[in-house]
């Protein structure tokens, strides 16, 4: 059985905080027809309301406070509640704290679709301390609190509430906060909590800010690795994703290939030419290997195949025990270790392959991880919208007619690198990734099979059909698998 993140439902509405809509997002609200969200060129039907409800959902501009349709028991409260809540879902929408109806504190910009501000209860007595993942800094003319750990952003506009934040370096209590000036509120300060940038200290049982902070995983964390993963994959931000090309027009593209350094040159070419049939079988592989994003579903992938494409790419070989130390007297920890058929940073083999089977001869369509030790497909039940979100962002990201017959995601077990190499874990992975992947492309090659390494996975989502938290295991690669389209003569 799997287990479940679990995450605490609360139901206080925070007291001065108002939901808001983007200052680029427009509300067309029409009595007795859909509210529709405009954004550019792009529209959302959000359903139908109330006059009162459309009435009132024109403070949405503004700003409404939360605590204004807080009550479950008036129907109008329960459909702005909804609205607000479909809005928030689409990212249409921010929370704002301040005493004056003119000026904006504090501003939370949420990060994922189902963030929902929350205030877990804070006492006087309370000590409160800043995550070691938070940070702030400036983005364009504004200063930005987040934290990878973090369902929002906070933007600062109030440098006295700046200053006070950054007095929390060290544990202080609550009624110590109260008496400096600037002193925002208790509600901010529960709102940071809520978002992990701030956290509980007990200092009766306080062994270390590190392990108070979270459990044995995020402490083998290191900020600029957690914030790397965070940040360079889908899920746990709302920056755009993909090939933007943001500077096309300030920076022209580096050359495919790199200018030749000044000087005399020895040249290989002659030296290196070779007749093709005296070409090494791994040499033609090479050359015959190709990214295939269009696969013949009339006929596709079989579980045999798979089972041999597993075997050839992931299957662990052979295990082995070695010393921790191995210039020591032999008497400290042994380790396991794995022999596998690609290499690994420190033998570490911390990279496991997720299949979202899509369409398989002989294997029924679902989700499964493979047992590389048992060499065994293990179906995990998964909510069939996430499975088919999973497969048809591959369709997009590869932009094929169709999505792949069987979509691998390699997840790494990020402390099995951490416990190890620290500072250098997350590249460390990034490689063995790059790595797996090429053995991936080339084995499915030679079995006349086709695939393509897809770059955007999207962390959440993963977390979310796992129920593995994101810090614990998860996405940092994909493949797309199949029988090419045009590979479909060779079977
Ligand atoms: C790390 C990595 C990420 C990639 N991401 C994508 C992707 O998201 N979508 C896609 O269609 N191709 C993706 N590719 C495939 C490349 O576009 C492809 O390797 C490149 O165009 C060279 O073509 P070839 O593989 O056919 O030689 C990726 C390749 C790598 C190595």
């Amino acid at each position: 059985m799997r287990a479940r993140s679990t995450r605490k439902k609360r139901s206080a509405p925070p007291q001065g905080l108002s939901a808001r809509l983007l200052s680029h997002v427009t509300l067309d609200a029409r009595t007795g027809e859909d509210i529709v969200a405009g954004v550019d060129s792009f529209s959302f039907g959000l359903g139908k309301f109330s006059a009162g409800a459309v009435e009132r959902a024109r403070d949405l501009r503004a700003g409404l406070p939360l605590r204004s349709f807080a009550s479950p028991s008036r129907t109008i409260d329960k459909e702005i509640h909804l609205l607000v809540r479909r809005l928030a879902a689409r990212g249409l929408v921010e929370y704002r704290l301040g005493r004056s109806h003119r000026k904006d504190e504090v501003v939370i910009e949420p990060q994922l679709p189902d963030y929902w501000p929350q205030m877990p209860k804070l006492r006087d007595t309370d000590a409160l301390v800043l995550s070691r993942f938070a940070y702030m800094r400036r983005r364009a003319d504004e200063m930005v609190l987040e934290s990878p750990r973090s369902g929002a952003l906070f933007k600062i506009y109030h440098q006295k509430i700046a200053a006070m934040l950054a007095t929390l370096a060290v544990p202080r209590r609550i009624k110590q906060l109260r008496q400096q000036t600037g002193f925002p509120g208790v509600e901010l300060l529960a709102l940071l909590v809520d978002c992990h940038i701030l956290f509980k200290v007990d200092a009766a049982k306080d062994k270390g800010l590190r392990p108070t902070e979270g459990d044995g995983n995020l402490v083998l964390w290191d900020f600029h690795d957690f914030l790397f993963h965070t940040r360079s994959t889908e899920g746990r931000h709302a920056n755009p994703v993909g090939g933007l090309y943001s500077y096309v027009d300030v920076i022209p593209s580096l050359p495919a290939v790199r200018p030749s350094w000044p000087g005399e040159r020895i040249d290989l070419r002659q030296l290196s030419a070779a007749a093709a049939e005296a070409m090494s079988p791994a040499v033609k592989l090479l050359r015959e290997r190709h990214s295939t994003r269009d696969f013949d579903d009339r006929h596709p992938i079989t579980l045999s195949e798979l089972a041999r494409f597993l075997d050839a790419t992931a299957r662990v070989r052979s295990t082995l025990r070695a010393p921790l130390d191995p210039d020591g007297d032999g008497g400290g920890p042994m380790l396991e270790y794995t022999v596998r058929p690609y290499p690994s940073g420190g033998a570490s083999y911390e990279l496991e392959l997720y299949l979202a089977v899509n369409k398989c001869e002989g294997l029924p369509r679902g989700f499964y991880h493979y047992d590389a030790g048992e060499h065994a497909l293990v179906p995990i039940s998964v909510r069939a919208p996430e499975f088919e979100a999973l497969l048809k962002a591959a369709e997009f990201a590869t932009g094929a007619a169709a999505a792949p017959q069987i979509l691998i995601t390699i997840a790494a077990r990020f402390g099995r690198v951490s416990w190890k190499y620290g500072s250098i874990a997350y590249s460390l992975i990034l490689k063995d990734s790059g790595v797996l992947t090429q053995t991936l492309y080339l084995i499915a090659t030679d079995m006349g099979l086709g695939g393509c390494a897809i770059g955007p996975a999207n962390i959440d989502l993963f977390a979310k059909m796992t129920g593995m938290d994101f810090h614990v295991e998860g996405p940092v690669g994909q493949f797309a698998l199949g029988r090419g389209a045009t590979s479909a003569a060779l079977r």
